[in-house]
């Protein structure tokens, strides 16, 4: 299996999978509405200016190049407005998901890979999630997410579409090279802001929430970086191929860092003391979110290589030189 076709290759997850897919010997398509997405992110790979709801379209790409599996990243992404306008996220992470999996299925092509996500999980109801964790979204945004979930498992037993479902938790770093990172729109992920903040770009970071019940009072999350999340997807795509099988997994660092350790911790990478503003909660936060992602290391041989100091060297060489 070599032709792979990258539905938002163009974002930030997806660029990062595109080109890893080219070094280890994949000819990866990126197919992309560039709604989101960036064209300078797409580098001298095959591009299909497409949206995932157009069917005729996704089948004469699948049948010029000869696309043997699908990986999905074209999701819309903000927890916030997923919750002030939930329509906009099921037609874009549902309906036409649906869409692109009936292209599949009319055009024979029996592999997908599938950006899932740990707010499938909701409230943690324990300090690690692993795979036996209930699923139970609490924003339309993991409602979306776990919707395709269960789509995908009938598609499976009906249709034998195998899937892989990874579930993220807080993607983050660019690519070493300097040439692709993250770049959103607004942006409201807490290392780019950071960031941007030492780097004068913003006048403070505002940390929602000093209340909560963590060591230090602000919110836990797992960082991974980008591209140990990306060869998770390759190592993935094969088990799943190789075995015929669907296969779900959730992708952390097993290590849970407050907000305010990650902002001392960037202080120290940059050099710079940048101002920091304390605010309230923000809606729709689960005090922590930390993988248990034994799985992926017995099934996959994966473990994440980069720590949350390189995370952020990484993040911090992309905000400096950034392209788009
Ligand atoms: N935060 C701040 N200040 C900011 C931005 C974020 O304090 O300016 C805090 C948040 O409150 C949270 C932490 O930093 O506690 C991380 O926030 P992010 O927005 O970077 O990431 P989330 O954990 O909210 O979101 C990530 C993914 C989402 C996914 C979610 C699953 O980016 O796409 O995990 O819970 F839905």
């Amino acid at each position: 299996m070599k032709n792979i076709l990258v539905v938002g290759g163009a974002g930030y997850i997806g660029s990062h999978v595109v080109k890893m897919l080219a070094v280890q010997g994949y000819n990866p398509v990126v197919y992309d509405n560039l709604s989101k997405g960036h064209r300078e992110a797409v580098q001298g790979h095959p591009f299909e200016l497409g949206d995932l709801g157009d069917k005729a379209r996704l089948a004469e790409v699948f049948k010029k190049y000869a696309i043997e599996a699908v990986m999905h990243f074209a999701a819309f992404i903000e927890v916030g407005e997923s919750v002030q306008d939930p329509s906009k996220y099921y037609h874009n992470n549902v309906a036409k998901v649906l869409n692109l999996l009936d292209a599949m299925h009319e055009n024979a092509v029996h592999y997908f890979v599938f950006s899932s996500t740990a707010a499938t999980f909701g409230e943690p109801v324990h300090p690690k999630i692993d795979e036996n964790h209930p699923q139970k979204p609490i924003n339309p945004y993991g409602n979306t997410k776990l919707m395709v979930e269960k789509i995908l498992e009938d598609f499976d037993t009906a249709y034998g579409l195998k899937s892989v479902a990874l579930r993220y938790f807080n993607a983050s770093g660019a690519d070493d090279s300097g040439e692709i990172g993250e770049s959103h729109t607004p942006e409201t992920h807490l290392i780019p802001l950071v960031l941007q903040a030492a780097a004068g770009k913003r006048p403070c970071i505002r940390v929602f929430g000093t209340d909560y019940p963590t060591p230090d009072g602000t919110c836990v999350r797992d960082y991974v970086h980008v591209n140990d999340l990306a060869r998770a997807h390759i190592l993935a795509l094969e088990k799943m191929a190789q075995e015929n099988q669907s296969l779900r997994y959730n992708l952390g660092s097993g290590n849970g860092q407050s907000v305010a350790e990650l902002i001392a911790q960037a202080k120290e990478v940059t050099g710079v003391d940048f101002k920091v503003e304390y605010k309230g909660r923000r809606a729709g936060d689960p005090a922590v979110l930390v993988a248990d992602s034994a799985k992926a290391a017995r099934e996959l041989g994966w473990k994440p290589q980069y720590d949350l100091k390189q995370i952020i060297q990484t993040a911090w060489n992309w905000e400096q030189h950034r392209r788009y």
